[in-house]
């Protein structure tokens, strides 16, 4: 399966799946890192890779239709069977995801449907919660709200801030985002009904 990441950031949930494509039985390949922030530093990650990147900013553009048209030019090319948002702040149209729904998966980095949206382990730190962890799900219209594929959790500690409960959770992403790349590449895990069923992430 031809896949293209997507981020906006320092991309190591992008590299994780990228070092885990590596692996000679592993599904899919990463064909292609989009961002929409040229100073992305996955993007020189990713090029170091030997991968296609593309940096489309969206102020570069008249509105949203053009910057997302500009996008849909650069998968067309791609050809992509999966596209993996990993990191990626930009919220999508309805059209994006139409397009793309039941091919597209998002990693966020809480135990949704707790804690859609920002500052997530800081939330859940001052909720009182002595667990955390991350969720790979389908894309759907709504914001980090699609059929739930794999989740990972960790302990909140005694003293935790919401950097020292990020840097435990985003230890456990790149385990997770890889393990629910590789069943929904294998046809394990799929979008059905505006439910994910297949087989669990371990
Ligand atoms: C991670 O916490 C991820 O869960 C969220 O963006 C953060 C940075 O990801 N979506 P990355 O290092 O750019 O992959």
């Amino acid at each position: 399966k031809r896949v293209v990441v997507f981020i906006s950031g320092g991309g190591s949930n992008m590299m994780a799946l990228v070092a885990a494509a590596k692996a000679p039985d592993f599904p899919a390949e990463i064909v292609g890192v989009i961002s929409d922030n040229a100073d992305a530093g996955g993007l020189a990650k990713a090029a170091a890779e030997g991968i296609s990147t593309f940096a489309f900013v969206r102020k570069d553009y008249a509105s949203k239709e053009a910057h997302e048209a500009t996008i849909f030019e650069a998968l067309d090319r791609l050809s992509p069977d999966i596209l993996c948002l990993a990191g990626y702040m930009r919220l999508l149209s309805a059209k994006f995801i139409q397009r793309y729904e039941g091919r597209m998966i998002n990693i966020h980095p809480s135990l949704l449907p707790l804690f859609p949206g920002l500052h997530t382990h800081q939330r859940a730190i001052d909720a009182g919660m002595r667990i955390a962890g991350c969720t790979v799900h389908f894309v759907t219209e709504g914001m980090d709200e699609g059929p739930v594929i794999g989740q990972a959790a960790v302990p909140v500690l005694s003293g935790d801030t919401a950097e020292t409960l990020a840097a435990r959770v985003l230890t456990v992403e790149h385990q997770l985002y890889p393990q629910a790349l590789r069943l929904f590449a294998e046809g394990k895990a799929r979008m059905e009904g505006g439910r994910a069923v297949g087989a669990e992430t371990s």
